[in-house]
This record gives structure tokens, sequence and C-alpha cells, in this order.
């Protein structure tokens, strides 16, 4: 049997990709499937905690036995974080949200233009950066890396400017790791070290990093 050392823990964890919506039919989004983001849920819930996962847009099912909060835009993400991040212990994102949304979404659908057309898009809020930069109760903030190139290099750029404890980096440039594959390659990263983990399934792999956040935690 798997040692509960996240008995009495709440975890709370962002998953999937956001939708920011132009008009009532039309929205921008990405290919992240949510598939890592739910796999830390499970292996947190195994470890015996307390689970909060905030998902975007995904197509799995809503797992039991955890507190699943489903939202669409960055914006929504953004207030479910914020509400429950205080009450939590630990605190991965693992979403990957949008970094823009459209700066008015029209009431009515868009009609179709000449030959080209501009969109006005505006920053949505960093969710993990705005976790990380609580005052009071703060949690264990871990986030994501997803990079083609310098991986290092730009992980641990993340790790000091979002103020995280621990960066999770991996090479999503390798054909089949990362975005919707079962399987990953990580490489964890703290301000003083480094760790990385061999590809294996996202099951594993998640049970791996949610044991590397229980070390630093006890
Ligand atoms: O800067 P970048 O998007 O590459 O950083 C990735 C990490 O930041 C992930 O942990 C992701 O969930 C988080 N993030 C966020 N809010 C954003 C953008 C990224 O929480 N608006």
């Amino acid at each position: 049997p798997t040692p509960k050392l996240l008995k009495g823990r709440t975890v709370t964890i962002t998953a999937g990709p956001t939708r920011e919506a132009l008009d009532p039919v039309r929205y921008i989004t990405n290919h992240s499937s949510g598939k890592m983001g739910y796999a830390l849920a499970h292996a947190a819930h195994t470890l015996g905690a307390t689970v909060n996962l905030i998902s975007g847009p995904v197509n799995i099912a809503a797992p039991q036995d955890l507190n699943i909060t489903t939202v669409s835009s960055a914006t929504e993400m953004h207030e479910a974080a914020l509400k429950l991040a205080p009450q939590s212990d630990i605190f991965i994102g693992c979403a990957a949200v949008a970094d823009y949304r459209a700066a008015d979404i029209a009431d009515q659908k868009i009609k179709k233009q000449g030959n080209e057309m501009t969109l006005t898009l505006v920053k949505n809020p960093d969710i993990i950066a705005s976790v990380a930069a609580l005052q009071d109760k703060r949690p264990y903030t871990v986030g994501f890396a997803a990079e083609t190139q310098d991986i290092q290099q730009y992980a641990l750029g993340k790790l000091k400017n979002k103020h995280l404890d621990m960066i999770c980096a991996n090479d999503v440039s390798q054909e089949g790791l990362g975005f919707n594959s079962d399987n990953n390659a990580l490489t964890l990263f703290w301000a003083n070290e480094q760790r990385t983990l061999p590809t294996s399934s996202k099951t594993e792999l998640a049970l791996t990093v949610i044991k590397a956040i229980a070390g630093k935690l006890s």
C-alpha cells in the first residue's frame, strides 16, 4: 500500500486548457488534454490528500473523490484558484492558460468581413504568479513549463519570475510526449536542485512528482 504522505493536506491543481470566447459561437484555446493535471490530482488523492481540481474544458470523465470546479476562461480559473489556494498546503498549476483573451466578447456572432480582420487581445492574469504572491496562507507553489528549447534556462527563469517553489519542465518538441500524449518526461527544478525523471506514463510520473513535493513539505 502507498504510504499516505499527504494525509491531512489539501492540494489544489489547475488542469486543461482555458477557452477564451470571441463571440457566442467562437473561442480561442489550445491543445492541452488535461491528462497530466488529472493524473496529478489522482496521485495526490492516492497519497491521502484532499484534492481540489480546477479544470478547463477537457474530455476526461469528472473524477469521483475529488472536489472538481469546472471553468472555461482564464478569468474564471483565476477566480477559483484565488478562492481555493489560501485553504491549500500545495498549489500545482498544470493548466495551459491562454495568455490573452478578447478585449471585448461580441454579443452577437461576428460577421464575415473583408480579406483581413483584426482581433484585439488583452493579457490574462498569471494565475500561478498571483497564488505565489499571496502574503498570507501561501501554499507550496508548483508550476509547469512546456518548452521546445533551452529548457533549463526558461524553466529556471519562470521559477524565479513567478516566485515558485518548484517547476516541472517538459520538452514538448519530442514526438509522443507532452500535449495530448499518455507519456511524458519531466525535469523538476528547485532553486538549488534538479531531478530528471525519465519518460514514463503520466500516471507514474504524477505519483513521482507528488511524492517529490510531499518530501519537501515534511
Ligand atoms: O509562462 P508560462 O505560461 O510558460 O508558465 C507556465 C506555468 O504558469 C504553468 O504552471 C501554468 O499553469 C502557469 N500559468 C498561469 N497563468 C497564466 C499563464 C501560465 O497560472 N496566465
